[in-house]
């Protein structure tokens, strides 16, 4: 038995577990929340602070290998950790350049990866030097998740909206489309690249709201997309799994906006519409066997099942018995006993080769299943 350990006890690593369940693994998870999604399915929970030093030291002790899912852990343990034999999956130098968007960006501009052009922000006084920049798109350069850690600024009068914190300041792009591509990296470099998925985002929450497998573009973008993703994925050079998202705009250029050095929310889709999912994937990474098969069975369409506005307290699926009922559709409940609005409690996948058909089941979700809580906000 492999003794792998996880950081972060999320949906993320929820799915992990249940992948890791068909591989000779014994798997550790660490998190302060012992209700979390991943508590119950793994072989040993270990309560603790995945950012704090010693609690990472102690728990990766008499591990063979360590992952994340999750950005925001003790990056120093992770290198001590690696110096004494654990090995680290994505690379401790990897994730120290993409938890940092600072440094992911001048990561990108050292390897000549289009991004949209920025600004260094040190403080928010600092953005009134560049009112001419405006409109751009102000980011938290660490702990931001889940679009909390993003703000538009319009104009002058917005900049009190920015955060006084290090940041950088983003150019506007026109986005067309948003894409996300996952590449796969074995220990010997090897790549295996996922199909593109496209992204449609609720506007309002600015949370991800149901993407397409394969997405609806051109095969000059495909390409551009492709390159640009193992481009990303090979310069970090770091076994492991990357989420590339990237935008495209109205003259057919490919923008990297972020990567994700781990399992990510583009790739759910990939447990019931690809041969190799992307759990199954990291763990073939982790166990030295041969990569998956990242090609698609069918096509599909994932919805992120959120919190309903105006709910909170212990969740109550409203109307899951209908989405049950659809022939193809998944559904993936996180476990998660409290509701709030806009929090994720799940997600569908639905497959089947009709692109018509997809977007109509996706919809007739988001119109169906709400998950309330038992106290109105
Ligand atoms: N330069 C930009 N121009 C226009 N829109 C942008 C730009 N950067 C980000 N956005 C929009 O904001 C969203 C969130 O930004 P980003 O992905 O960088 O932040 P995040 O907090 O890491 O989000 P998440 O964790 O949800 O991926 C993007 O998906 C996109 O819709
Ligand atoms: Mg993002």
């Amino acid at each position: 038995m492999t003794k792998v350990g996880i950081l972060g006890g999320g949906q993320l690593g929820r799915m992990l577990l249940q992948q890791a369940a068909n591989y000779p693994l014994e798997v550790s998870v660490m998190e302060k929340d012992i209700d979390c999604p991943a508590a119950k399915l793994c072989h040993h929970f270990i309560q603790g602070d995945i950012t704090n030093f010693d609690d990472v030291i102690s728990f990766g002790e008499g591990l063979d290998a360590i992952t994340i899912e999750i950005e925001n852990v003790n990056i120093d343990a992770l290198y001590e950790l690696e110096k004494r034999g654990c090995k680290v999956y994505p690379s401790p130098d990897a994730l120290k350049t993409i938890k940092n968007k600072i440094l992911q960006k001048q990561f990108y501009s050292l390897h000549n990866i289009p991004t949209p052009e920025f600004h260094v922000i040190h403080s928010r006084d600092e953005l009134h030097q560049h009112i001419n920049f405006l409109p751009a798109v102000h980011k938290l350069a660490t702990g931001g998740y889940d679009g909390k850690g993003v703000q538009i600024i319009n104009n002058e009068n917005e900049i009190n909206l920015g955060f006084d914190a290090p940041s950088i300041l983003e150019k506007m792009v026109l986005i067309v489309k948003e894409l996300a591509i996952i590449v796969a990296v074995g220990n010997d470099g090897t790549t295996a690249i996922y199909p593109p998925v496209e992204m449609v985002f609720d506007q309002t929450l600015n949370l991800l709201d149901y993407q397409i497998c394969p997405a609806n573009i051109s095969e000059n973008i495909l390409w551009k997309a492709e390159a640009l993703a193992l481009t990303v994925a090979r310069n970090l050079k770091s076994p492991g799994i990357f989420a590339v998202e990237m935008f495209t705009d109205a003259e057919n250029h490919v923008w990297v906006n972020e990567t994700a050095p781990r399992v990510h929310n583009s790739g759910h889709h990939t447990i019931e519409a690809h041969f190799s999912s992307q759990f199954d994937m990291l763990w073939r990474i982790i166990l030295n066997y041969p990569l998956g098969n990242t090609n698609k069975i069918m096509s599909s369409v994932m919805v992120n099942l959120v919190g309903t506005e105006g709910y909170t307290g212990n969740a109550v699926y409203e109307g899951l018995a209908e989405v049950l009922a659809i022939p193809d559709a998944y559904v993936h409940l996180y476990g998660k006993s409290e509701t709030k609005p806009g929090r994720k409690m799940g997600h569908a996948t639905i497959i089947s080769d009709e692109r018509q058909e997809l977007l109509h089941q996706a919809n007739k979700i988001k119109h169906t299943l709400f998950i309330k809580g038992d106290k109105k906000l």
